[in-house]
């Protein structure tokens, strides 16, 4: 009896901090766990969900591609991941952090989505170039990623009547500033990978920027079918397309392509090529012909993409 009253009493403090705890803290997210930040996808994508643009299923919302990305970052082991835990040092989750979680603290300015609180990566090194919070992140990124989410916001309430095709280049303003900011950060963390990796993806990063101004649509069709013909693993040093043992043909020629426009972005030339790609897609009938050459090349992998892109760009700006 005599020590019945301080159990009761330490009990009931124990309780009463657990009850404190659970209704006044929020939920933390830990994206580096990779069901985790795929919760952080499927949570943007229900919420960006407008029927009379992405269909009654919302398989046309353009943040598809994100997360498609990612679980083919995953399934390839990209992520170099050990089970569920993502390594923090690798190239490809952190540029992808990029295009999750900061879509995701966004979309929660935006009030889309529960309120959470984003556990930062235990490596030291990464800490110092990831931020966690709306108020901590690149502005001009948050500002476009912000405006993405507002617009959706305004289309679901009524107030406004963007075209899926002018969301979709509201989306890759936002997607391609997130690469812009991500890119100079781990260049580092790019050098880690066998030489072939570190080229495809630098390639795959200017490769994106290519199919932004083409105002591509990344919606579920269009990034399953890219995405059944990348690599599906890492490359090593002793890859050499278009011979890689144990890839598919369009595998292999999805890595020459992505190489050569790695080459070309490595050069001055890079630069004036999207440019000038940016003065032909202001016309509506070259735009459709690039994007369409683009679908093809989704569907179909050729090495030489970067010719076809320069044949149709030289006939169109005739
Ligand atoms: C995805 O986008 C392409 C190109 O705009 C379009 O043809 C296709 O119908 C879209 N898919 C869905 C499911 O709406
Ligand atoms: C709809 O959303 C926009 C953007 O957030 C906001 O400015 C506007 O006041 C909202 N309108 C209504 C009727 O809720
Ligand atoms: C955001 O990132 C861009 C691109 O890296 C950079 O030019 C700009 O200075 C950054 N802005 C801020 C406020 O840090
Ligand atoms: C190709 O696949 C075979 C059989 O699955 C495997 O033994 C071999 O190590 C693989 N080669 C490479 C280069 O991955």
């Amino acid at each position: 009896m005599k020590l019945f009253i301080p159990i009761v009493i330490v009990l009931s403090i124990i309780c009463f901090h657990i009850q404190i705890g659970t209704t006044q803290s929020q939920q933390s997210v830990d994206p580096w766990i990779f069901q985790q930040r795929d919760l952080l996808y499927q949570n943007i994508i229900d919420a960006t969900h407008i029927p009379s643009l992405f269909n009654a299923d919302n398989s046309n919302n353009c943040l598809w591609g994100l997360r498609l990305q990612f679980h083919w970052q995953y399934n390839s082991g990209r992520l170099e991941a050990t089970g569920s835990n993502i390594n923090q040092q690798s190239w490809w989750a952190d540029m992808n952090y990029f295009l999750s979680v900061i879509p995701y603290l966004a979309a929660m300015r935006a009030n889309l989505v529960p309120q959470v609180i984003i556990t930062p990566p235990s490596d030291p090194m990464i800490a110092s170039k990831v931020c966690t919070t709306f108020e901590t992140c690149n502005s001009t990124m948050m500002a476009r990623w912000y405006n993405f989410f507002e617009t959706i916001v305004a289309h679901q309430n009524g107030s406004s009547s963007t075209t899926d095709s002018e969301l979709l280049e509201i989306m890759w303003m936002a997607h391609t500033e997130s690469i812009h900011v991500a890119l100079e950060k781990f260049d580092r963390e790019l050098k880690l990978f066998s030489e072939k990796e570190s080229k495809f993806g630098f390639g795959w990063a200017n490769f994106v920027e290519v199919i932004s101004i083409v105002n591509f649509n990344t919606n579920f069709t269009q990034v399953t079918t890219l995405s059944a013909d990348l690599p599906n693993r890492m490359l090593k040093f002793t890859d050499f397309p278009p011979f890689i043992t144990n890839m598919t043909k369009d595998m292999n020629n999805i890595v020459l392509a992505i190489h050569s426009i790695a080459d070309l972005a490595k050069t001055p030339l890079w630069n004036p090529f999207l440019d000038t790609l940016r003065a032909i897609c202001k016309k509506p009938a070259c735009q459709t012909l690039i994007d369409n050459k683009i679908q093809e090349f989704v569907s179909h992998p050729i090495p030489t993409i970067l010719d076809i892109l320069f044949n149709i760009m030289s006939s169109c700006s005739k």
